[in-house]
């Protein structure tokens, strides 16, 4: 009789303790403690034998009966608790598909190529061709053949970086293109190999990145763009040149913009001008950007040397062409009071962000 009671007490102890299982933990605890090797209920299997003959098919009935009720209970528990835990999944990880999406981060043009693009629109609406030329150069296009010889004190002006080690005679001939003035040799010289005895007229703005070998500061950088333009046709005059920048500075910088030019040095150019535009910061009054001056410096310019144009395959006899040379990252400057060239090439993205 003291088995039956025992094992109705084993049957209730069981489900009890299950009742207050709450987690897959506690659940496979539970089994151990109730249906494993030394569960209560399988000591009673296995004192059996020492139960009167008698009681024995009874005892194992119901050890057999109170075994089979803690498996059931316990699968019930199992399943139950399942549905519990993807319950709370399904809570805790609910998708609010009405918020608004994460937006990804866009990347954006550089401010030095939105600008160099600007530039490149108006004059294509003026009617220039864009020509791209290489970076890397012979020392021939960037200065000898625009007029500037080994030795020029001219070549002082532009600092360079030399790509190869010196030929036999202590010069180089490669060399990182110092300005985009080298492409007007290479577009001149295109356009009239087309047909050498009635060259074509040209208008081409040539874009691109240029080298000079300066220490970096605040006002000098070892690369910056420039968009150089160039015109070569019959009768071409200062006037052409004078019309063309003035309408250019008006498109780029308002209509009521005005403009002047002074007169200045380059070897490719006779005679040369620099060309200011009116303070577009104060209007002209006097400001710490154009130094109380009203006027910014912006392009150099002239018409082109009768040796390029030779150079160039143009009969300076028969042609004539002006040219001009501006810097993108410079009229930015102006235009934001951005008193440091570094950060253009910085890659800092508090800077780049604002453009
Ligand atoms: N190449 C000159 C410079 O870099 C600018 C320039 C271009 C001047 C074309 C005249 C004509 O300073």
């Amino acid at each position: 009789m003291d088995e039956l009671q025992e094992l109705e007490k084993i049957r209730q102890d069981g489900l009890a303790a299950l009742s207050h299982v709450a987690d897959e933990a506690a659940l496979e605890a539970w089994r151990v403690a109730h249906l494993g090797r030394n569960a209560p209920v399988m000591q009673v299997f296995s004192r059996l034998g020492q139960a009167p003959k008698e009681l024995r098919p009874k005892i194992g009935q119901v050890a057999n009966q109170v075994k089979q009720e803690l498996e059931a209970a316990f699968q019930e528990r199992a399943t139950a608790l399942k549905q519990a835990a993807l319950q709370r999944a399904l809570t805790a990880e609910r998708l609010d598909v009405t918020l608004p999406g994460r937006r990804p981060a866009r990347g954006r043009l550089h401010p030095a190529t939105q600008n160099l693009r600007r530039i490149l629109s108006i004059l294509g609406e003026m009617g220039f061709q864009v020509y791209t030329s290489r970076e890397v150069e012979l020392d021939e296009y960037n200065f000898q053949l625009l007029n500037i010889p080994p030795h020029h004190p001219a070549r002082e002006m532009q600092d360079t970086f030399y790509v190869e080690s010196p030929q036999t005679d202590g010069s180089y001939s490669v060399v990182l293109r110092t300005h985009t003035s080298p492409g007007q040799i290479r577009a001149m010289r295109e356009f009239s190999a087309t047909n050498p005895d009635n060259p074509p007229p040209i208008r081409v703005a040539l874009p691109g990145m240029c080298f000079r070998y300066e220490q970096i500061t605040a006002r000098s950088e070892v690369q910056f763009n420039q968009v150089e333009g160039l015109v070569v046709g019959r009768h071409i005059t200062f006037s052409d040149l004078k019309g063309t920048l003035s309408d250019f500075v008006r498109r780029m910088f308002g209509q009521n913009t005005r403009t002047r030019f002074r007169s200045d040095y380059f070897p490719f150019t006779e005679p040369s001008a620099e060309m200011d535009v009116e303070c577009f910061v104060c209007g002209g009054k006097g400001c710490a950007v154009c130094k109380k001056s009203g006027w910014l410096e912006i392009l150099g310019c002239g018409m082109v040397h009768p040796t390029v144009l030779q150079n160039g395959g143009y009969d300076p006899r028969k042609y004539s062409g002006f040219a001009f040379g501006m810097g993108p990252e410079r009229q930015i400057m102006l235009r934001h009071k951005i008193n440091d060239i570094r950060y253009f090439w910085g890659n800092d993205l508090r800077f780049l962000e604002q453009f």
